[in-house]
């Protein structure tokens, strides 16, 4: 079966020489439901494997106002759902609060992030003027999905078996009030608990919380920083949550001009708070580091006295500046978005919660980023992670995966080929899987020679064998942000509620 669901009018002009919404990025207004039972697959999609990948993704419907930035666009999720050999396809635009108004209207009614100023209505974000597009990032909690934009949003729930929206949580009230909730909170698959946080520019600058495995919220605390922040993600381990302090901000002598340019303050050290799971601001241990930026963590986990964290460093880390635009706005998202200049790569923070000391080291020289790991290891010991590859002659081409052993620092790759962009992986573990990597890495690669998109299924012992099996979507989409794997037994609801 192939249903054309709806199909959404894109208003942006054919004129609009933005490249981030034209090639890879040109979004698409078809929502499809479409099963294997149709769809064509080249190998065979294994009885193991049952549940669902899900990725997010900007996928601008209205010609912007201002100059439209990559993350700005309407969020729209494609899930691949698993079961026993079949598959089957949606995607649908997260309906948004947002969403619905700009369809009503018709148009455009909110800026994007670079051109906060040009906004009539109240809107979401750190900075309170954005659409809520809900774009970036998305996880299951308590059997539904939540879809979330970085700069912060409300938690947008929606079904994970028909992708269609649902009412918001009565915590997203509570946290809504500090500007929602920001990408990247962390599920512990053995206790069910979401933690995560919010950031605006409102002190006390920080929230920080847990939801717990019934969907309540169940702890919530104000952390105190410096100043206004822009952090993207959080680690977790058995007993404690890393919030990041980073020296990537606004400028604030600017900013007392009312002008928002983003500095790395290469002098200014990072800063890396270790709370425990249920802690207040009084607990948090503060651990100083070299100044850099993060994108996202591959995991974090406890090691005697010691806390371990890993994931992608930057050095030299790039954003446009925001409110204040000129002809080459463009080629300073270019820039952010080029991962040569940024050279994000594996990294080790070890935080020592006797000494308060730090020890740092880079784990790899490769450009990587976009770690991800086995959800079930999340905040445990783990070893290996699953990193996204680029091509960086092309505007956030994700060419290929590759598979740190933490071990032994083997490594595996795969690459998608000439033309062909992938979306950040996901590992599902098969069932009755005997260890860390009995399991698939899963991914959506857009090809752009035969104008088709299509979803890959790799054997994570062996990603270098390349794929085991291809299912061909019924459209090309655009390349996305991140992703997620629901397990079939966290469908509905998390283990043990
Ligand atoms: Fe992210």
């Amino acid at each position: 079966m192939i249903k054309l669901e709806n199909e959404i009018e894109i208003t942006i002009k054919p004129d609009n020489p933005n490249p981030f919404l034209r090639d890879h990025f040109t979004s698409v207004g078809t929502e499809y439901t479409a099963d294997t039972d149709t769809l064509k697959v080249i190998g065979e999609i294994p009885k193991d494997l049952n549940g669902m990948y899900v990725r997010n993704g900007h996928n601008q419907v209205h010609e912007p106002m201002g100059v439209y930035h990559a993350f700005d666009g309407d969020g729209m999720l494609h899930a691949v759902h698993f079961e026993d050999g079949k598959a089957t396809y949606r995607n649908r635009f997260v309906r948004t609060i947002g969403f619905l108004a700009e369809q009503a209207a018709g148009k455009s009614l909110w800026p994007g992030m670079l051109e906060p100023h040009l906004g009539h209505h109240r809107g979401w974000g750190s900075i309170g003027a954005m659409k809520d597009n809900a774009g970036t990032d998305v996880i299951c909690h308590g059997g539904k999905l939540l879809a979330t934009m970085s700069q912060c949003s409300e938690a947008n729930r929606v079904d994970p078996f028909t992708l269609e929206p649902l009412l918001p949580d009565p915590w997203n009230m509570t946290i809504s009030e500090h500007q929602g909730i920001c990408s990247h909170f962390k599920v512990d698959n053995d206790t069910g608990e979401l933690m995560f946080f919010n950031f605006s520019e409102r002190p006390p600058y920080l929230h920080y919380g847990v939801i717990d495995k019934h969907n309540q919220l169940a702890h919530y605390e104000p952390i105190e920083l410096p100043g206004i922040r822009w952090p993207h993600d959080l680690g977790v381990t058995k007993n404690y949550s890393i919030l990041h302090d980073l020296p990537f901000i606004f400028d604030p002598e600017l900013l007392a001009k009312g002008e928002r340019k983003v500095t790395f303050f290469d002098q200014m050290p990072a800063r890396f708070g270790v709370i425990p799971r249920h802690g207040t601001n009084a607990d948090v241990k503060w651990f100083e580091g070299k100044p850099c930026f993060i994108l996202h963590l591959s995991n974090c986990y406890e090691k005697g006295d010691e806390v371990i964290m890993e994931g992608c460093i930057t050095l030299n880390p790039r954003k446009p500046a925001v409110g204040k635009q000129d002809h080459d706005a463009i080629q300073k998202m270019r820039k952010q978005f080029d991962k040569r200049e940024t050279g994000y790569r594996m990294h080790r923070w070890v935080f020592n919660l006797k000494t308060g000391q730090t020890r740092e080291e880079f784990l790899d020289d490769e450009v990587t980023e976009f770690p991800v790991v086995n959800n079930d290891y999340v905040g445990k010991p783990y070893r290996y992670s699953y990193n996204t590859l680029f091509d960086f002659d092309r505007d956030w081409w994700m060419s290929g995966v590759k598979k740190f052993d933490l071990l032994t620092g083997e490594t595996q790759r795969y690459e998608y080929g000439k033309g062909r962009a992938g979306s950040e992986c996901q590992v599902a573990l098969r069932d009755n899987a005997k260890d860390e990597d009995d399991a698939y890495v899963i991914t959506l690669v857009t090809d752009m020679n035969e104008n088709h998109s299509e979803c890959l299924i790799l054997d994570a012992k062996d990603i270098g064998r390349g794929p085991i099996a291809r299912i061909m979507l019924p459209h090309r989409i655009p390349i996305g942000a991140h992703a997620c794997w629901v397990e079939a037994d966290r469908m509905s609801g998390e283990r043990g509620a």
